[in-house]
């Protein structure tokens, strides 16, 4: 099939990477220049795993192209994705600007009839927008899908070639064939293909984000809980995950989510409520106990070093998000490092793919800290180490060095990954979230 991905972020750029490789002729398509031309020499702007490796590999076959031309790639493509971003505007709602910016060069530039598939995370009622945005700019037939992307990044490409269920949002017979034919070779082993209306569709993607928030924010509330008790969560955790109805995945306390999704989806998802006047008390409170927790860790430096942390240094081990993933988008450390440097503290950081995006993000302090090529060069005389993303590479560092390096032995563990009974025995004074 001829398809154009218009946006060639976190998620355009994974969606037309691994449609090129099932063999259909992709364009992905974007406004940065920079970005484009990078693109066209196989130079990955961003870090996710595997996808240099796929991109390149499309180019030579010739199957995946850029370009900067959206009114040529839409003459050229029957199936138009628009996968650009939807970023919180001022009230917390999606600014729609981009999509709808996309949806007019569509409508300007159709010679034919075309599939626009909404891929963009958009708020329940876009598809119709869109629909009318494109209208009344053309008179050949067009079709508007709602087709919402659930991968996660640093897992992106496994996710996309091998998502769950893959939800289509279309009351059109025909078109929802289209769309099986071309997520087919993806859902081999039986995962659903889901058609339903375009506002199910569009509200789908909301429910789960805002689910698997408030599954994490549900523990990081039980973490504070347990700690008052002399409870240790890790162990609370293991035990609730093991019964069949709740399972494991996003049960795990420490410093809240981040992203680019979540918090952007919980928050959009609020405002999408209050419009219609739907009260949402467990997503609001969702989001709520999420800002809380980003800043659980600070009273426990406080804790250690006392009220007036000014002349402390602190290592901090992880910046991005999350692991595997160079994407700082409210991301936890950001909320962290602003808040002790505004004590007074300095930092040395490390994160293993995010310090050219942690510059931009940690600007504002920037002269409160250095940024270290190693994670162990971070520890050089700092006076505690702050564990904030649990990177592999962290998991089993050599923690005799650590403590030679460190003015102070002391650990603050945002993710719960450390054994603290080891790390007492090495002699480190050790503080997790929720472990009593
Ligand atoms: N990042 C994720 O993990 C993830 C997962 C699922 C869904 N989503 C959703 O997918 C959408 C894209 O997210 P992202 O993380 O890829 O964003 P991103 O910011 O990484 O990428 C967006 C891209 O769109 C481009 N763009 C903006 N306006 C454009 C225009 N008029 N024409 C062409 N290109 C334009 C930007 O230059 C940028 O490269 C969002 O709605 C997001 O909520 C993201």
């Amino acid at each position: 099939m001829k398809i154009s991905v218009v946006g060639t972020g976190y998620v355009g750029l994974v969606v037309a990477a691994c449609l090129a490789e099932n063999g259909n002729n992709v364009i992905g398509v974007d406004i940065d220049e920079d970005k484009i031309d990078r693109l066209k020499r196989a130079e990955i702007p961003i870090f996710e795993p595997g996808l240099e490796e796929m991109v390149k590999r499309n180019l030579e076959e010739e199957r995946l192209s850029f370009t900067t031309d959206l009114p040529t790639s839409v003459e050229r493509s029957h199936i138009l994705f628009i996968a650009v971003g939807t970023p919180p505007g001022d009230d917390g709602s999606a600014d729609m600007r981009y999509v709808l910016d996309v949806a007019e060069t569509i409508g300007r530039s159709m010679n034919g009839e075309k599939i626009v598939v909404l891929k963009s995370t958009v708020p329940v009622g876009t598809n119709e927008r869109v629909h009318d945005a494109i209208g009344k700019l053309t008179d050949h037939a067009f079709s508007v899908v709602s087709n919402p992307e659930f991968l996660k990044e640093g897992a992106a490409l496994d996710d996309f070639l091998r998502p769950d269920r893959v939800v289509i949002g279309t009351e059109d017979a025909k078109v929802a064939e289209v769309m099986r034919e071309l997520y087919g070779p993806f859902v081999r082993t039986g995962n659903p293909i889901l058609v339903m209306d375009p506002p199910s569709a569009e509200l789908t993607k909301y429910a789960s984000n805002a689910m698997l928030a408030s599954r994490i924010s549900f523990m990081n509330e039980m973490a504070r809980l347990a700690e008052k008790t002399g409870a240790d969560i890790s162990q609370i955790r293991r035990a609730v995950g093991s019964d069949s109805r709740i399972g494991h995945p996003f049960l795990f306390p420490g410093v809240g989510y981040g992203g680019s999704c979540f918090p952007k989806d919980v928050r959009a998802l609020i405002q999408t409520a209050r419009e219609l006047e739907v009260d949402l008390p467990l997503v609001e409170a969702t989001e709520r106990v999420n800002e809380a927790q980003k800043l659980i860790l600070v009273p426990k430096i406080r804790k250690f070093f006392g009220e007036d942390l000014a002349g402390v240094t602190l290592a901090i081990w992880g910046l991005a998000f999350k692991p595997k993933t160079d994407d700082m988008r409210e991301a936890p450390s950001i909320a962290i490092i602003g808040e002790v440097v505004g004590a007074g503290v300095r930092v040395r950081v490390f994160d293993p793919e995010a310090m050219a995006e942690a510059r931009k993000s940690l600007a504002p302090w920037n002269d409160k800290i250095t940024y270290c090529r190693k994670s162990y060069e971070a520890c050089e005389g700092a006076d505690g180490l702050v564990l904030v993303t649990e990177w592999n590479e962290f998991r089993n560092p050599d923690f005799e060095r650590i403590h030679s390096l460190l003015r102070r032995p002391v650990i603050f563990d945002g993710r719960n990954i450390y054994d603290r009974e080891r790390l007492g025995q090495l002699g480190f004074t050790y503080f997790g979230v929720g472990r009593g």
